[in-house]
């Protein structure tokens, strides 16, 4: 069977990637086939294709982590899924592409109701902030929160669960269109980034210390943060936007008697398989009780990945850019 794909041959420039088409390899005893409807589009792809991601993936490469589509066919072992099901995926990269085939463990059910583009978007931002902010900061209602990078993909997603659980919420972003957005999602507190630095941007604002910072954008926002966590607060390393990464003054750790906690979602997603559905089943859970809406996703035709691809690279993305295939056109038609 023919697949159309996105792919490289050689890291480097996002230029570097084309549309291909290539023979489907045939599927193993526990093994799905995906007609891909949607694919959401990550950081991580930009990273990937530039040759500096931390988990760099083999050549020839095509992007694409997350994916929601219909079940095309099954291999012979698998038992919980049927030809024709509607299904979201891990598909931890291929995505850019019309088919894709993942194994059962990274599959499951779409509820009915979501639909695809909001379902291919959920895996990666919802499944990271929930197993951030749920799982392992152990937020409560009334914690005060910093979201860095609000306004993007993992931001917004960190708004909306933070809101779920009855936080509150300050968000920053470098625009008063992304802060527009961060407002949409639920944000209570609204601080635009000035000169690029949060020493600067939080100097009038009267809300000194949180109990925890969701730092999405590393280098100097890192360090920075540690002097307006609360004492035992806990400051998530969950990116580096930025491009850099900061070395952790840890005087300043001691002094705020505060927990560091790195966040790496897809390598432990794929280890701990029930425990990522349990992320997504309670990311699932928050979505059908109406506490979260997910966040809506800016969508491209496949044959334009370029363009969002360019966006992010840019920082001219506002939440989360995804791809729809022809599959998903007539769908809707
Ligand atoms: N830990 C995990 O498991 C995990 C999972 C998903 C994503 N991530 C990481 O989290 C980070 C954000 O991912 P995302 O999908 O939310 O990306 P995104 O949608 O592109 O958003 C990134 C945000 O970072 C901010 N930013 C600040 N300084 C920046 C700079 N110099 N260059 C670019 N952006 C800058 C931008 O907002 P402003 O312009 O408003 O500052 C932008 O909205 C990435 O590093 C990604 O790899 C980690």
């Amino acid at each position: 069977m023919k697949v159309n794909l996105i792919k490289q041959n050689n890291f480097g420039s996002l230029r570097n990637l084309e549309l291909s088409t290539s023979t489907l390899s045939s599927l193993k005893e526990n093994d799905i086939l995906v007609e891909v409807y949607c694919c959401g589009i990550s950081f991580a792809d930009v990273l990937a294709v530039e040759g500096k991601y931390q988990d760099t993936p083999p050549l020839p490469f095509t992007p694409g982590l997350e994916i929601s589509g219909v079940i095309l066919d099954i291999g012979s072992k698998v038992k919980n899924f049927r030809i024709g099901d509607e299904v979201i995926a891990l598909s931890k990269w291929g995505g850019f592409a019309d088919k894709v085939i993942i194994n059962e463990n990274f599959v499951v059910s779409k509820l009915k109701k979501m639909p695809f583009d909001l379902a291919a978007c959920m895996t990666i931002n919802y499944g990271t902030s929930y197993y951030a902010l749920i799982e392992r900061a152990k937020i409560k209602p009334k914690d005060k929160i910093l979201i860095l990078g609000a306004s993007g993909g993992i931001g917004l997603s960190a708004i909306e669960i933070c809101k779920a659980i009855g936080c509150e919420v300050t968000a920053m972003a470098s625009s008063e269109d992304k802060l527009l957005a961060c407002k949409e999602y639920g944000a209570d507190n609204l601080v635009l980034t000035k000169k690029d630095n949060l020493r600067d941007s939080l100097k009038d604002f009267k809300e000194i210390t949180f109990d925890i910072i969701y730092d999405t954008v590393g280098g100097t926002y890192t360090n920075d943060s540690l002097r307006f966590i609360a004492w035992e607060g806990k400051l998530l390393i969950m990116g580096f936007a930025s491009g850099d990464i900061s070395s952790i003054q840890t005087n300043k750790v001691l002094l705020k008697g505060c927990d560091i906690i790195g966040i790496f979602w897809g390598p432990f997603a794929r280890g701990n398989k029930n425990f990522n559905l349990n992320c997504l089943k309670g990311v699932s859970d928050l979505y059908n009780k109406k506490l979260i809406k997910l966040s809506k996703p800016s969508m491209f035709h496949i044959s334009e990945f370029l363009i969002p691809l360019e966006k992010i690279k840019e920082r001219k993305s506002i939440g989360k850019l995804c791809l729809y295939t022809d599959s998903y056109k007539g769908r809707q038609e």
